[in-house]
């Protein structure tokens, strides 16, 4: 596991959209597996930045997000899908049709689930894992639990979670309670994953990832598991290591 001490988010974006760049430079047709939230902002905005300059070229990227709320459409404002077009699809020259989020509109999650580990497997796997860390150790929608879920499955939000993503919408009870995400199986399949990390909330839980027992009440711990993590959190996230 490698750690990138960032000073602040702005360096941690940086630094994070760093090694994204150097990913789409050296396997121009690469697989992203991407993340929302507030943690990959800024990472984004980079990117974007480098594509305007004409530094970037996505066309021949693909990507596959990590997660979405079951019933939401994709053009609701708090879609997974809307998140990643306003924030970044809409900005760089990616292929939208090679651009995949589970599909919240599917009522029947077995279908959904199944639907997305066959885009999965025909992508032929990732080749970098973006993520962030949820204050409960979540990655994707992986809610601490007994087991490590393998593929894409529909989980019920833990209340610290629904809690964490009402920021977003006008009122808690808005905020969907299920969502579609693809299991842990699947993230740790990924060839390298980077995880963003900012803020002192983010502490305690980083500390547990890191140096903690890996267990699927730490889903985020199974990382330590995986041959090449990069952690990169700003000092506040850092302060309790
Ligand atoms: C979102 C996702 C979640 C978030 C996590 C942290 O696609 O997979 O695991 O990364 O909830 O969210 P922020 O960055 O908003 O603190």
């Amino acid at each position: 596991m490698i750690i990138y001490r960032a000073k602040d988010y702005k360096d941690l974006s940086r630094k994070a959209a760093n090694i994204l760049r150097a990913q789409i430079i050296m396997k121009p047709d690469c697989i992203l597996g991407l993340a929302t939230g507030s943690s990959p902002v800024g990472t984004y905005e980079k990117l974007v930045e480098w594509y305007q300059e004409g530094d970037l070229d996505f066309s021949k990227v693909s990507s596959i997000n990590l997660d979405e709320y079951k019933g939401l459409k994709p053009d609701n404002d708090q879609s997974y899908r809307y998140f990643m077009d306003t924030h970044l699809f809409n900005h760089i020259n990616i292929d939208k049709t090679r651009t995949f989020v589970p599909n919240g509109l599917e009522t029947d999650s077995e279908k959904a689930c199944k639907n997305y580990d066959e885009i999965i497997e025909k992508l032929g796997g990732v080749d970098l894992q973006l993520l962030g860390l949820g204050h409960n150790g979540h990655i994707g929608f992986n809610e601490p639990s007994d087991v490590f879920p393998c593929g894409t499955h529909c989980v019920d939000l833990a209340p610290s979670t629904i809690e964490a993503n009402k920021r977003f919408f006008t009122s808690e009870s808005e905020v969907p309670r299920q969502a579609y995400t693809m299991g842990i199986r699947s993230i740790m399949l990924a060839k390298k994953i980077i995880v963003v990390v900012s803020g002192k909330d983010k502490a305690e839980i980083l500390k547990k990832v890191i140096c903690g027992p890996i267990t699927p009440n730490v889903p985020a711990s199974v990382l330590q598991l995986h041959a090449d993590v990069t952690i990169v959190a700003d000092e506040a996230a850092l302060s309790q290591i």
